[in-house]
């Protein structure tokens, strides 16, 4: 996609949704991480952000999002209960894959939202956008949000040696929401442990299962939220985004 279209590419089109009338989507959030590097001494979903729990916002902006009905939110076994009515909570693993396997166990529609509770900013616009995408492409497995790279990047070998500056054009920082054929996610996640251990997004897995996967430009500030400073920055943007 050419670099000058990339501003007004991640804001929803004006064009009307062409969404079905009952929602398409089931959605799991992957919030069953402890948080370690954020160091706030409990899992980071439930961590205090604008005065509510993180996990909170993803939920709002799905419940909001006209093209997912159920959700299921996998958290940190014995926290079920720290999760609102309205969403399924269900226990999650070891990894993050693996919670997301346990939440696309409870999930029946043909098509699948995964999301990590760690990024608040998610829009109920970016979700539907992306299910939509979807819909029309018959030949797609899967859907994922991602934001341009703006820093040049490049590869180094030992000893910090440069070896490439990559071709930024072709590089993209991927977020969730990852939208996907719930069969294509099931027989992706099918494999052996190792390998789900290792993966650090779901598509990634489908595409190692020759599936298609198709990136939607979506905007920076949908950003995950690891360390103290990105806490800090997203509750400058939702402070933002909520004065209006
Ligand atoms: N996650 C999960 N199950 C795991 C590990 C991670 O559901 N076993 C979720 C996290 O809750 C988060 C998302 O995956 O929403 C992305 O993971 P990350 O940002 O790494 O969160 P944590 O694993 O909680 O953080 P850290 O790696 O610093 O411990
Ligand atoms: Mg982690």
């Amino acid at each position: 996609m050419p670099r000058h279209t990339w501003t007004s590419c991640w804001r929803s089109a004006s064009a009307p949704r062409r969404l079905p009338d009952q929602p398409a989507a089931s959605a799991v959030i992957a919030a069953a991480g402890s948080g370690e590097r954020l160091g706030a001494g409990g899992p980071k979903a439930f961590v205090q952000l604008g005065g509510r729990a993180l996990l909170h916002w993803s939920l709002d902006a799905f419940a909001e999002a006209k093209s997912v009905g159920a959700v299921v939110v996998a958290v940190p076994g014995g926290a079920e209960n720290r999760v609102p009515d309205g969403a399924a909570a269900v226990a999650g693993g070891a990894s993050r894959s693996e919670s997301v396997a346990a939440g696309l166990a409870r999930v029946e529609s043909e098509l699948v939202a995964v999301h990590d509770a760690a990024r608040p900013l998610v829009t109920p616009e970016l979700i539907d956008d992306l299910v939509e995408k979807l819909i029309d492409r018959p030949d797609a497995a899967a859907v994922i949000a991602a934001a341009p790279i703006t820093d040049t990047i490049k590869r180094a070998g030992e000893a910090h040696e440069v070896t490439e500056t990559m071709n930024r054009d072709e590089l993209w920082a991927v977020q969730t929401p990852q939208v996907f054929r719930s069969a294509a996610l099931r027989e992706a996640l099918d494999t052996d442990p190792e390998r789900i251990a290792a993966a650090t997004d779901d598509a990634m897995l489908v595409e190692e299962a020759g599936g298609k996967v198709l990136i939607h430009p979506s905007s920076p500030e949908n950003l995950k939220v690891t360390t103290r400073l990105d806490l800090r920055i997203a509750e400058l943007l939702l402070a933002a985004r909520e004065a209006g």
